[in-house]
């Protein structure tokens, strides 16, 4: 059995990770190590088949050198502290991280193998042993797109995101609630009464600009509000997170002929599911239909939603698909631009395939190797 180590798995990603696992009864078939940056000696919670009971510490070289995997959802900064020393101490076992700092090294692969687990097992033959899970908006949009990109029909793709909190981090859902609370605090009553609109709006929006808002974590109020902005900004004007949806696509797909995506990127007031809107500029001109079939036909999860308000609003919502592993893709019709222009829209659950979900496929894959 392969000793596999945990860190950070009680943070957000980690905690959904751990939740899918148990789901899938994962831990029958790895020998389980729980590593704690803080709390090591302390006791974990029971876990079925689960026999290590202690936590271990996650600084420890000498311990974590004994793992064959390690599989890390403790961020950046523990992964560029410790991923180089561990490796330099010849330590040769697999590692896959969910934080982005080493998804473009050159010997490392973004996982989601939906898409590109032909890639994922030449490169274990190849003796590559560091494996990431990809920025969330570019692994919903491949679950969704799979299909055209498999068929190489895509000339280039235009997206709009909108973002759920949870992407930014705990914390940040935490403060957008606090920000909703407020807003409805203060207009609770005349909610009740015969208050004008105007005058309620006005009250919501002046106690959103007050110097009490919450705003630690986002900078700009979000509840009844957007940011268009996520990340860094980049030299050529675009944010990180825009800058991502074309080099990260273009490394998981391994293609030497780059598909061209930009956009941008806008976070919104939705919890835990990312969606995004897409016109799309296909090489040729395919009927509807062909290119649904071929959409549908990518994977499991994709669920092709008809072009109708009903099963819009029902179906390719972030509350209808928030918790599942569903990727809805509906919108979809050929735009006034011409026959080669596709319109697309699609939601996903950016804790599940945006996070978690790729990186337990990926110890799955190990484990059985
Ligand atoms: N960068 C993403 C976001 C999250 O801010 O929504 C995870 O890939």
């Amino acid at each position: 059995m392969k000793s596999v180590g945990f860190i950070g798995w009680r943070g957000m990603v980690g905690s959904v990770l751990m939740k899918r696992m148990k789901e899938e009864n994962d831990f029958l078939n790895i020998r389980a190590i729980f590593f704690s940056t803080s709390q090591s000696g302390q006791a974990i919670p029971s876990i079925k088949n689960v026999s290590n009971k202690e936590l271990q510490d996650a600084y420890n070289l000498e311990l974590l050198k004994e793992m064959d995997i390690i599989i890390t959802c403790q961020g950046s900064s523990y992964t560029e502290n410790i991923y180089p020393k561990l490796r330099k101490t010849g330590w040769s076992g697999y590692w896959i991280d969910a934080s982005s700092s080493l998804r473009m090294h050159n010997d490392s692969i973004i996982v989601l193998d939906p898409v590109n687990s032909k890639l994922i097992y030449k490169s274990i033959n190849q003796g590559i042993k560091t494996f990431v899970g990809g920025n969330c908006t570019v692994s919903l949009m491949l679950m969704s797109l799979g299909g055209l990109f498999a068929t190489e029909l895509i000339e280039w793709i235009s997206v709009s995101t909108y973002q759920a909190a949870s992407g930014a981090g705990a914390r940040h859902i935490i403060e957008l609630l606090k920000q909703m609370g407020m807003l409805y605090n203060i207009c609770s009553k005349d909610l009740f009464n015969d208050s004008s609109i105007l005058d309620i709006e006005h009250k919501v929006t002046e106690v959103s600009r007050s110097p009490n808002f919450p705003i630690d974590y986002f900078s700009a109020p979000l509840a009844g509000s957007l940011i268009p902005w996520i990340d860094k900004k980049m030299s050529n004007g675009q944010s990180r997170e825009e800058w991502k949806g074309q080099s990260e696509t273009n490394k998981i797909l391994g293609l030497n002929n780059q598909v061209i995506i930009d956009g941008l990127c806008v976070r919104i007031s939705s919890l835990r599911c990312h969606s995004q809107s897409f016109l799309i500029k296909l090489k040729k001109d395919l009927s509807l239909d062909m290119i649904k079939d071929i959409l549908k036909n990518h994977n499991d999860w994709i669920d092709i939603i008809a072009n109708n308000p009903k099963d819009t609003i029902s179906k390719l919502t972030p509350s209808a698909v928030t918790g599942t592993l569903n990727i809805p893709l509906g919108r979809l019709r050929k735009l006034n631009m011409g026959k080669r222009y596709l319109s697309a829209f699609t939601v996903g659950d950016q804790l599940l395939w945006g996070a978690a979900e790729p990186l337990r496929r990926m110890l799955n894959i190990l484990i059985a190797i």
